[in-house]
């Protein structure tokens, strides 16, 4: 259940509670792929970035270290030492994006793992199961995300075959919250809209799934290379269609604008790479826009990276010193640029949500969507 405080236009502001505590919504989910955040941040910092959810994922876990072992360890929460909310992304999506030798059938996926070649079938009760051993707060079903641009066809069957995959995993979710030794008996089931880029394939999907009562809706098979217009009218499509109660998830989107745009058309989640993998790469996040520590411009710039940032980065360290570490190859570079990058999409959320209840939404907006995309 998703309970909403306020609104402002179709922009929501909530409180989604969940077993492993409460999530203020709009939010922000970090990725943690294999359980880790990639550029060396642990569990042990996240409550200094203001993270709230962890996300994780099931193929990536199932091929290494195996879902067994981290069931045998006690779940993700105790394997990775993180004990607030943790959504595992289905596979769904990897199968699709990093497998090889792929084959989907009625039951499922077979393809070659990523890692050592090794043959996986993965299905919607294989899924289930995975992220059941994992003990994850959140499962997401398993579900096709269609290459973009799809023909027609394609993608109104594979919609199809996505909701039939859909109920198997509620009825297979429902299975094993019930046996006695189920790690985390409460796992919710989050279920999600396809469609690529037509309107009436996405609409009426996301009809269907609505009715099935899940715990929450996420809008799938976006950010995969269409225009950010397609996917700003998607999700004016489909969430007329989307329960109010329920909290809506736009995966693996997106910018800082993104997600501006996504909030002011009523989405609470995001997940992205985007500020662990632009901040490795020395791109970081700011107030005034996006830059970039490697150019000569900071060699000797005693400025943190954002002035009005109080990061653990910011805190201490200096753009031209930061940029030193990168030119050395230093950890360290990464680590503290990740961790900026974090707490600024953390503080962005923040300050939505904070606009949405005092009613200065629309002037947050008009302050920051013109800048924080842009390169400085
Ligand atoms: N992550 C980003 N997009 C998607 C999607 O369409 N499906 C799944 N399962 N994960 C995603
Ligand atoms: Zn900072």
């Amino acid at each position: 259940m998703l309970t909403i405080t306020h609104t402002q236009g179709r922009a929501r502001r909530g409180e989604f509670v969940t077993p492993h505590g409460t999530v203020q919504t709009p939010a922000f989910m970090n990725v943690a792929t294999a359980g880790a955040i990639r550029g060396a941040v642990s569990a042990y910092d996240l409550k200094d970035l203001k993270c709230q959810v962890q996300l994780c994922n099931t193929y990536h876990l199932h091929v290494r270290p195996g879902d067994d072992l981290i069931r045998e360890y006690g779940g993700l929460h105790a394997f990775t030492g993180w004990d607030g909310p943790i959504l595992t992304d289905s596979g769904g999506f990897q199968v699709f994006s990093l497998a090889s030798l792929r084959k989907i059938k009625e039951e499922g996926v077979h393809f070659s793992s990523h890692v050592d070649g090794r043959k996986i079938f993965m299905g919607p009760e294989e899924s289930m199961r995975i992220q059941s051993n994992l003990g994850s707060t959140i499962a997401m079903a398993f579900d096709e995300c269609v290459e973009n641009p799809a023909a027609y066809d394609y993608a109104a069957a594979s919609c199809r075959r996505t909701v039939r995959w859909l109920k198997r995993c509620q009825a297979e979710m429902q299975r094993l919250n019930h046996l006695p030794d189920t790690l985390n008996k409460k796992q919710m089931l989050f279920g999600i809209n396809q469609g690529c880029t037509f309107d009436d394939l996405r609409a009426q999907h996301m009809q269907e799934i609505a009715e099935l009562n899940l715990d929450g809706y996420a809008i799938g098979g976006l950010a995969v290379g269409e225009p950010a217009e397609d996917m700003y009218r998607i999700i004016d499509t489909v969430t007329p269609f989307m329960p109010k109660d329920k909290p809506r998830y736009l995966m693996g989107v997106g910018t800082p604008v993104n997600i501006l745009e996504a909030v002011r058309r009523g989405v609470d989640l995001f997940d992205c790479v985007m500020p662990s993998r632009n901040g490795r790469h020395a791109h970081v996040f700011t107030w005034e826009g996006i830059r970039n520590l490697n150019n000569e411009k900071y060699k000797l710039d005693h400025k943190p990276i954002d002035e009005e940032c109080d990061c653990p980065a910011c805190r201490r360290h200096s753009r031209a010193y930061i940029r030193h570490l990168f030119k050395c190859g230093e950890m360290l570079a990464m680590r503290l640029c990740v961790m900026h990058n974090l707490y600024f999409y953390n503080t962005l959320l923040e300050k939505i949500r904070f606009a949405i209840e005092n009613a200065q939404f629309d002037e947050l907006y008009v302050k920051f969507a013109p800048v924080l995309d842009k390169r400085i």
